[in-house]
């Protein structure tokens, strides 16, 4: 007997899995060979995108076809090739929220790794442990910078959350695993009262420094050069946040650092934590499971975990009134655990097609006066697009 037709299996979103490393790829090359920067001064031709950055005319053609199929770049009747204001917005090296470096380094740094996985899988072992101080300061150089639009307008939501702009008192801010330092950036700009001591792995401090003087405002912090668990955070902050850390500590270690954290803050100060949060039974949202297997490959013990799980850890260190903020962030739910004291988790929870529709904006680095399209919401558009229409659809 025939199925009826909608139970009929078809191997198409199979093969689409089978392609889908393409598109990370594909914008990588394109950005290292300077497609959209050439783009940028206006619609070029194959022939005039490879005179103007000397890749050949051959490969040009066929990249720059795909990424108008990947919705990147458009072409038009002359044959000219144009940026889309997503590509414009996101894909040009030179703009604040730019996402070009990422993709660049996703590839020179993680594919390489990923090529691993089946070995890593079949040992539980990782292809390299980025929370080793010495792996991990040389990969996180290169990473924080490039990262910095996926947490600025989460911190600014935070900023809002906390009325950071109203205080008129001096606000203290320990910044955890700072890296680019844009979680204590983003609070500084807010308000002329917050001093802010960043803490990170000795290797990583110049970084930190460099970017807080780019912003323009090296003056209003602190550093401290040492790991998470043997640095002395002093005491009496109100605010500690933890920007994508616990992810690559694992439970074990995150839960002596809450514990820790909670000692440094004043009694009524607040935790604001940003993960990439998985559900109770673990099997949703895609990007924070396909996350986890990433912090498998790259570090010993880490992991995606769910709001109760870190919110249990948060109680067990003291910390009260667990809750999340919905903020715009890299996946339809990424997790801000505000506690003790007070605790926050970051949270995206709108609905998948709510995501696609929202138009987020997000404070770009010159301050409040200008602003553009979030890559939160950006990113959670690409996702929800895979949950319509999988694998090469994003
Ligand atoms: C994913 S980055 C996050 C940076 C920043 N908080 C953000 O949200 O963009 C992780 C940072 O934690 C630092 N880090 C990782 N493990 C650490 C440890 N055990 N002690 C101190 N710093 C650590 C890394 O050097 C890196 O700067």
């Amino acid at each position: 007997m025939k199925r009826p037709k909608k139970d009929r299996v078809t191997p198409e979103r199979l093969m689409q899995f089978g392609f889908a490393y393409a598109p990370p790829l594909i914008i990588g090359a394109a950005a290292s060979n300077k497609i959209f920067d050439s783009l940028q001064s206006g619609a070029k031709t194959v022939e005039e995108v490879s005179q103007e950055t000397g890749a050949s005319t051959r490969g040009l053609r066929a990249i720059m076809a795909a990424l108008v199929g990947l919705e990147l770049l458009k072409k038009d009747r002359r044959q000219k090739y144009s940026l889309t204001p997503e590509s414009e917005a996101f894909l040009v090296s030179n703009k604040p929220g730019a996402l070009a470096g990422f993709f660049s380094l996703n590839v020179t740094q993680l594919v390489s790794k990923w090529l691993q996985l089946s070995d890593v899988v079949h040992s539980g072992r990782p292809a390299q442990a980025v929370n080793q101080e010495d792996q991990g300061t040389e990969f996180f150089a290169g990473l924080v910078e490039n990262i910095i639009p996926m947490s600025y307008a989460t911190a600014q939501t935070l900023a809002d959350h906390l009325k950071l702009a109203k205080t008129k008192n001096k606000i203290r801010v320990l910044d955890l695993a700072a890296g680019s330092g844009i979680w204590g950036i983003v609070l500084a700009q807010n308000s002329r009262n917050v001093q802010v001591t960043a803490v990170d792995w000795a290797g990583m401090i110049p970084t930190t420094k460099r970017i807080t003087r780019k912003f323009g405002v090296a003056n209003r912090f602190k550093f401290i050069e040492s790991d998470l668990l043997e640095a002395d955070f002093g005491n009496g902050y109100d605010i500690a946040t933890l920007g994508h850390i616990l992810h690559s500590e694992g439970e074990d270690r995150s839960r002596q650092f809450l514990a820790k954290t909670f000692r440094a803050l004043k009694s009524g100060g607040t935790i604001a934590i940003a993960e990439w949060l998985v559900n109770d039974d673990r099997t949703k949202p895609l990007p924070s499971l396909m996350f986890a297997v990433q912090m498998l490959v790259n570090t010993e013990k880490g992991d995606t975990f769910s709001f109760n799980e870190i919110k249990a850890w948060l109680e067990e260190a003291g910390f009260k009134k667990v809750r999340k903020l919905q903020a715009p962030g890299p996946s339809p739910r990424i997790g801000f655990s505000f506690a003790k004291r007070n605790a926050f988790i970051s949270s995206d929870e709108k609905s998948e097609n709510e995501i696609a529709r929202r138009k987020t904006r997000f404070l770009s680095e010159t301050g409040p006066a200008q602003r553009r399209v979030c890559p939160g919401a950006q990113r959670s558009k690409i996702v929800c697009r895979r949950f319509r229409r999988p694998a090469l659809a994003f």
